[in-house]
């Protein structure tokens, strides 16, 4: 079995998987969203400093496993340094005291391997990456072959989600509440321009659309339920029909087989609702995680943590360190990540 931490930002877990079969046989996560609310986003000391609680607590749980163990497997990049430290600190002690070797997980990696917990994977697959940190779009070829199509220039998709919601009053993260007040609303009453309208450019851009939002809630008189329904549904719209368009901009001359949709964010049903018509126009699978792993957890990590065993990729202790951003490498045909 390998045993996988996660630590890259405000979610403390650990998930225990068995590697001839796949299965995850123990998981377990615990947020901090609460504690980060009253901030309106993730204060980096404190995330610390709860993980420091939050780790020992769940690994206590996962005794039984350790005489099975043949790895940990922990993030390393990109997140918080200061968080990433503690997960990375716990899986050093392990491999030392249990003698095992150690996996470094890229979070992101992470993420894509959500969508094969307890399944094959399936690739080559092209990947929107939507979360707090991040908005891509990937070319996945394979485990190791990863290039990055799209990214953002400025905010990422779910932040702008949190970005709006603290506008609006509304507890960090806002993501899941915006979706839910915007089933509630008119998403025609405010119009929104859709970013990057006429650039030729590839990429996401969620600042400027943040900005009109910022406008039009100082514009109004009454910050009443209904306005705030309707706020959220003009903007969940357009920031989606955002991803739509660059997703066919890049797609235009290309066929798609099989898509998917990864991270925090790719728990919206608005978002997904329209992938889906995408990747119906296309011909194309939509290939979703179970709304569990959506967002951060260990057992993402661990099923990604199982492909790196397979192939013996092990770091050495001294090598491990936490690492703010993910190394793009630059080559000849392809932006290669990782
Ligand atoms: O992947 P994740 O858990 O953490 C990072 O790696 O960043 O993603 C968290 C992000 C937050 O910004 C949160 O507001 C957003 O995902 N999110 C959503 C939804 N659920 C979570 N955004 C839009 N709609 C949702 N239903
Ligand atoms: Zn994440």
């Amino acid at each position: 079995m390998i045993l996988s931490i996660e630590s890259s930002c405000d979610d403390s877990s650990i998930a225990v998987t068995k590697i001839a079969t796949k299965e995850l046989v123990f998981h377990k996560k615990i947020s901090q969203d609460l504690e980060h609310s009253v901030y309106g986003g993730v204060v980096p000391e404190l995330a610390a400093r709860l993980h420091a609680l939050a780790l020992p607590k769940i690994l206590e749980e996962t005794k039984d496993y350790f005489g099975e163990l043949k790895a940990v497997a922990v993030t390393n990049e990109p997140g918080l340094s200061v968080t990433l430290v503690e997960g990375i600190s716990m899986a050093k002690a392990l491999s030392i005291s249990l003698n095992i070797p150690i996996i470094a997980i890229n979070h992101l990696k992470g993420h894509i391997y959500s969508l094969f917990i307890e399944k094959q994977e399936c690739f080559p697959m092209d990947i929107l990456l939507v979360s707090g940190g991040h908005t891509q779009l990937l070319h996945v070829e394979s485990f190791d072959k990863i290039s990055l199509l799209a990214n953002t220039m400025d905010d990422s998709f779910g932040e702008s989600f949190d970005k709006v919601g603290k506008m609006l009053g509304l507890p960090y993260p806002a993501g899941s509440i915006i979706e839910q007040y915007a089933k509630k609303g008119d998403e025609k009453r405010f119009e929104f321009t859709i970013p990057l309208q006429r650039s030729k450019t590839l990429a996401f851009s969620y600042s400027g659309l943040k900005n009109q939002v910022r406008l039009c809630i100082a514009e109004q008189e009454n910050l009443d339920e209904q306005t705030i329904c309707d706020i959220c549904a003009s903007f969940q719209r357009v920031a989606v029909a955002h991803l739509i368009r660059q997703i066919k901009k890049a797609y235009k001359d290309i066929s798609v087989k099989d898509f998917g949709v990864v991270g925090g964010a790719s728990a919206n049903l608005y978002l997904r609702s329209q992938l889906e018509e995408f990747c119906t126009s296309k011909k194309a699978t939509l290939h979703v995680a179970k709304m569990e792993f959506c967002s951060d957890n260990a057992a993402m990590i661990g099923r990604c943590a199982l492909e790196a065993y397979g192939r013996g990729q092990f770091s050495s202790i001294e090598e491990i360190q936490p690492r703010g951003s993910s190394k793009i490498v630059l080559s000849k045909n392809y932006n290669l990540l990782f």
